[in-house]
C-alpha cells in the first residue's frame, strides 16, 4: 500500500451501505424534526439506547470477524489482525455517545467509518502488517456527565479511571453507578486492560466547521487542536420576597452572574476573533418569577489555539468572577484542561498521501472542536481527517454530510490506516 492506490480497496468501500448503517445508528436516540423525520439524535453515554448502539456495531465487527473487547472505562475495541502478532496496531475510531441536541454523523462516523475501513481492506484482500483495531472512546461529549473525553483521558492515562466516580447527570445518577451497570450488561465481552501503545491513532471526523464546505475541499488534513478550559461557577446569596425586598438589601444570585459574566466578556474580548468563550448552562435557584434568586451555577467553555492565551486568560477567570460580583459568595471550579496539540507528520502524511493518490481535493486545517485524538497525542503519533459538513453546523439536529462525502472520507481512512499498518 505505500506505493499508490490498491484500487480495489477503493472499490470495496460501498457508499450505499456506509450510508445505509450510519441510519440504522441514527435511529438508535432518533429526534423527530416538526414534520415527524427523524434527523436528529440524542444518545447520552451509559444508556440503554448507547448500549442498543453498541451492539449494533458489535454485531457487525462479530459478522466481519474482528475480535471484541471492553476496558474498566467502557471503551469498546474491535481488532483486526495483522501478519505479525507482534506488531503494535493502528488504532483508529471516535465515539458513539451525542450532545442531547445532536445530529446523526458527530463521533458515530469515525467509529462506523473505522469498520467500514477495516471491511474494505479485508473484502479487498490487502495484507496489514500491523493489527488494525477500531475504538469506541467511552463520553466524548460529556453532555451526560462533565468533561468529556473521560475514556480517552483514563485510557492514555491522564487521569485515573475512577476520577468521575461521583459526577452525576441531571438525574442524580452518578458516573461510577452508570459505569457499573454497564460494565455488568456487557460482561459478556471480554476485558482489555486500560491503555496501550498503538504504533499511530487516526480519528476520521465531521468538520464541524464551514470550510471544508464553503472552499469545495474533500478532506481535511487536521493539523491539530485549538486548548479548552471548562469551569463551573456557583454564586450563592439570599433569596427572598420579589415585591417586599429592597433592591439595596438583596443578595441576588442572578444580578451577581450578570457582572460576573459582563466582566468575563471583557476579559475574552479578542478583537482578532480566534477566542471562544461561552457560558452555556446556567441553573438558578428557586427559579420562580417572584422570588430573588438565591444560587446560580453556570458553566464556562473557554479554548484557544495558543496555550500562553489559554493559561492567562483562563487563570484570570476566577479573580474577574471575585472582583465583578457584589453581593454573593463564590465557588469556581475548573473541571477540564485540555492544551493545545499539534498532531504527528506520520498521520498527517499518510492521510495527505491516500487524498492526493486518490484524486480528492485536500487542506491543512486545526480543529476548534476537541477530540478523544487530544489525550492520545502524548501516547502516540496521532492525527485526524476531516470530510465537509452542511454549513458547518453541528452539536445540532441538522447536522449533515453527503453520503459521498462521507464515502470519500472512508476511502481515504482506508488507504492511510493499511499504509500506517504496513510501515
Ligand atoms: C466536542 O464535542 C467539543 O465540544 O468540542
Ligand atoms: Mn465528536
Ligand atoms: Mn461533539
Amino acid at each position: 500500500m505505500s506505493d499508490g492506490v490498491a484500487p480495489n480497496l477503493i472499490a470495496a468501500v460501498d457508499e450505499a451501505k456506509h450510508w445505509d448503517r450510519l441510519m440504522q445508528m441514527a435511529a438508535i436516540g432518533a429526534i423527530p424534526d416538526a414534520e415527524g423525520k427523524m434527523v436528529g439524535v440524542n444518545r447520552a453515554c451509559l444508556t440503554p439506547l448507547d448500549r442498543q448502539a453498541r451492539r449494533l456495531i458489535i454485531g457487525w465487527a462479530q459478522a466481519l470477524g474482528m475480535s471484541v473487547s471492553v476496558d474498566e472505562i467502557g471503551n469498546l475495541f474491535f481488532r483486526h489482525e495483522g501478519t505479525d502478532a507482534n506488531a503494535a496496531p493502528v488504532l483508529t475510531g471516535s465515539h458513539m455517545d451525542t450532545q442531547p441536541n445532536g445530529g446523526r454523523f458527530d463521533g458515530i462516523w469515525g467509529v462506523v467509518a473505522g469498520l467500514e475501513a477495516v471491511q474494505a481492506i479485508r473484502d479487498a484482500g490487502v495484507a496489514t502488517k500491523r493489527p488494525i483495531e477500531v475504538v469506541a472512546w467511552t463520553n466524548e461529549e460529556g453532555g451526560r456527565f462533565a468533561p468529556g473525553c473521560m475514556g480517552s483521558m483514563a485510557w492514555a492515562g491522564f487521569k485515573p479511571a475512577n476520577t468521575w466516580d461521583g459526577v452525576a447527570d441531571p438525574d442524580g445518577i452518578t458516573f461510577g453507578d452508570a459505569l457499573k451497570e454497564h460494565l455488568a450488561e456487557e460482561a459478556d465481552i471480554p476485558r482489555r486492560p486500560l491503555g496501550y501503545q498503538p504504533y499511530a491513532y487516526l480519528e476520521a471526523h465531521i468538520e464541524q466547521g464551514p470550510r471544508l464546505e464553503a472552499e469545495g475541499y474533500d478532506i481535511g488534513v487536521v493539523t491539530g487542536i485549538q486548548g479548552s478550559r471548562w469551569f463551573i461557577v456557583e454564586l450563592t446569596g439570599e433569596t427572598a420576597h420579589a415585591g417586599t425586598a429592597p433592591l439595596s438589601m438583596r443578595k441576588d444570585a442572578i444580578q451577581d452572574m450578570i457582572r460576573a459574566i459582563n466582566a468575563l466578556n471583557d476579559l475574552m474580548a479578542d478583537p482578532t476573533d480566534v477566542l471562544r468563550f461561552t457560558v452555556g448552562r446556567i441553573e438558578v435557584h428557586p427559579n420562580t418569577s417572584n422570588s430573588v434568586a438565591d444560587k446560580v451555577r453556570f458553566t464556562i467553555d473557554f479554548r484557544h489555539p495558543d496555550k500562553e492565551v489559554l493559561i492567562l486568560n483562563g487563570d484570570a477567570i476566577e479573580n474577574t468572577i471575585r472582583t465583578a460580583v457584589k453581593n454573593c459568595d463564590v465557588k469556581v471550579t475548573e473541571r477540564f484542561h485540555a492544551l493545545p496539540v499539534e498532531f504527528d507528520p506520520i498521520v498527517q502524511n499518510a492521510v495527505s498521501k491516500a487524498a492526493s493518490e486518490q484524486g480528492l481535493k485536500q487542506i491543512d486545517l486545526p480543529s476548534g472542536a476537541f477530540h478523544d485524538a487530544q489525550f492520545v497525542v502524548p501516547v502516540c503519533p496521532t492525527g485526524m481527517l476531516f470530510v465537509p459538513c452542511f454549513k458547518g453546523i453541528s452539536h445540532n439536529p441538522a447536522e449533515y454530510s453527503k453520503p459521498e462525502e462521507l464515502a470519500k472520507g472512508v476511502r481515504v481512512l482506508a488507504q492511510a490506516l493499511a499504509d500506517l499498518a504496513n510501515q
